[in-house]
């Protein structure tokens, strides 16, 4: 005989199972966000506490018998708001959608999508969301956590950061994260704002006219937004949505996508926007977002890497100046710099140094080869993104190395060296590795445009 609880218990819990439903739904599209998406996604640990250094920290202890020196940390700003464009888009896609209650019946997704709350205001722009405050506070506490020596109290404090509203939110946020302890200098001013070394694709005229603002550079992007991909992916939606496919297009399907993002990023929610897209789905959008990447940030054009040298240079200059100071016994002068960007700071850097280089470019036509690319850039630059040198002064008797060693580590995990595979390298083999960027790449000459020889002309 089956307990009277049993009937009345099964709507009730299924009831229960629907969240856990829509969170594994969510949970199989977020990997697929790239610049959209959570933090969390590259350290799942974090979720269950924000605060914790997670499982690969015991592997990167401090190497032995050596002392941090310097750390500079190369920031993305945390979560954001969407851009006022993107939100123009949410809202026109959302407004289409309320306009065709009639087919609503046959179409269980437009109706969830017509009931949702179109909440996102233009004036929002790209913001930095609490979510975002939060992401900063957390990985400040847990860099000091990492590097108490280099944290310790009154230690000079360097912060920089873009003039966009959101980075310097960024870097007040990470800033309260350190606590009052620290001293910031002499000035008052909290972050200082260097717009030639956190957007350099700003001041970059030859990646300007280029890439920026030449159409045909994206020719791989739009051709793939055109391509069988992205067609089966838009008839699946416009079926989904009871749509014509002809009313829709990659632009507004990759809206949706990035709705389903934001507010998952932004409110913790699995949103209606979700349930339009399957895992297939998501990797093809999730290509699409690295292909724009790949083309305007990374290995797609070199003055996209190029124009990010002015960067590393200075990054060697501060680490020189370190070891200068050490090897005569000084005080270092900027035991910690902090500087905050955007996904285009991190990613043209990273590609300057070779990192996440697959042996084919990525194009419209190889998505299936690419299905195992090192260029995902969710797992390169999700939201508060970081990539941190540490140079170490070390004991040589134990080591029986150079003193002066370095580690990278981005997004909290050490990377391996290109030219050893190892995650600890002497800053000498270092430098020379990257001898040519260091002396060969000139910003100015770098980003000059063409210009026209007009004696040359004159001549013919
Ligand atoms: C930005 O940083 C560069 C390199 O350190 C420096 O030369 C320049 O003066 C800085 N600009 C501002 C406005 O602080
Ligand atoms: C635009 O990009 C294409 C493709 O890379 C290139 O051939 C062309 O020279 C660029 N145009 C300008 C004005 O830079
Ligand atoms: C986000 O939502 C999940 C699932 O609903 C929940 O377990 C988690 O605690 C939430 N996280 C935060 C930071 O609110
Ligand atoms: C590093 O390891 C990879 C894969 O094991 C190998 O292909 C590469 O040649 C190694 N590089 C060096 C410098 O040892
Ligand atoms: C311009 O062309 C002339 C003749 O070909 C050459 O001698 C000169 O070096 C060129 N100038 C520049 C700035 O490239």
């Amino acid at each position: 005989m089956a307990p009277r609880w049993a009937a009345a218990a099964l709507p009730s819990a299924a009831l229960l199972l629907l969240p856990l439903l829509l969170a594994v739904a969510s949970a199989g599209l977020s990997g697929y966000f790239g610049t959209k998406s959570r933090y969390e996604e590259v350290n799942p640990h974090l979720l269950r506490d924000p605060l914790s250094l997670g499982p690969a920290a015991a592997g990167s202890r401090l190497p032995a018998a050596c002392a941090p020196l310097q750390l500079r940390a190369l920031l993305r700003h945390g979560t954001r708001y969407p851009t006022a464009g993107q939100i123009r888009r949410l809202g026109e896609l959302h407004a289409r959608l309320l306009r065709r209650p009639a087919a609503a019946a046959g179409c269980p997704a437009a109706a969830d999508l017509a009931a949702w709350q179109m909440w996102y205001e233009e004036s929002l722009d790209g913001r930095l969301a609490p979510q975002g405050r939060r992401d900063m506070e957390h990985l400040a506490r847990r860099l000091a956590a990492r590097f108490p020596a280099l944290f310790a109290a009154r230690r000079r404090l360097v912060l920089a950061s873009s003039s966009k509203h959101r980075c310097l939110q960024s870097g007040a946020a990470f800033r309260r994260g350190l606590g009052p302890s620290l001293s910031l200098g002499s000035d008052e001013v909290e972050v200082e704002v260097n717009d030639s070394l956190m957007r350099f694709f700003d001041h970059c005229a030859k990646f300007v006219a280029l890439v920026e603002e030449n159409d045909t550079a994206m020719c791989q992007v739009n051709a793939f937004k055109e391509g069988p991909e992205m067609r089966k992916v838009l008839e699946k939606v416009a079926s989904a949505l009871c749509l014509p496919v002809e009313e829709l297009n990659a632009d507004l399907v990759q809206v949706a996508f990035l709705a389903c993002s934001y507010e998952l990023a932004i409110k913790n929610v699995t949103s209606p926007w979700c349930s339009l897209f399957s895992e297939e789905d998501a990797k093809v959008l999730e290509y699409l977002n690295d292909l724009k990447q790949y083309w305007k940030r990374g290995y797609g054009y070199d003055i996209n890497s190029r124009s990010s040298c002015i960067l590393f240079q200075d990054i060697f200059q501060h680490l020189d100046k370190a070891v200068e100071e050490s090897k005569s016994s000084k005080p270092i002068s900027s035991p910690l710099i902090v500087q905050i960007g955007h996904a285009e700071t991190l990613q043209p850097l990273l590609a300057l140094m070779g990192f996440f280089k697959d042996d084919e470019p990525l194009k419209a036509n190889n998505y299936v080869r690419q299905m195992h690319r090192k260029f995902r850039s969710g797992r390169i630059v999700p939201y508060a993104a970081n990539l941190v040198f540490v140079l170490y002064h070390c004991d040589q008797v134990k080591t029986s190395k150079e003193e002066y060693q370095v580690q990278m580590l981005l997004n909290e995990k050490l990377m391996l060296f290109h030219h050893s595979n190892e995650t600890i390298s002497t800053y000498t083999d270092l430098k020379d590795y990257y001898k040519d960027i260091l002396e060969n790449c000139h910003f100015k000459e770098e980003c000059a445009l063409p210009k026209v020889n007009i004696t040359a002309v004159d001549e013919l």
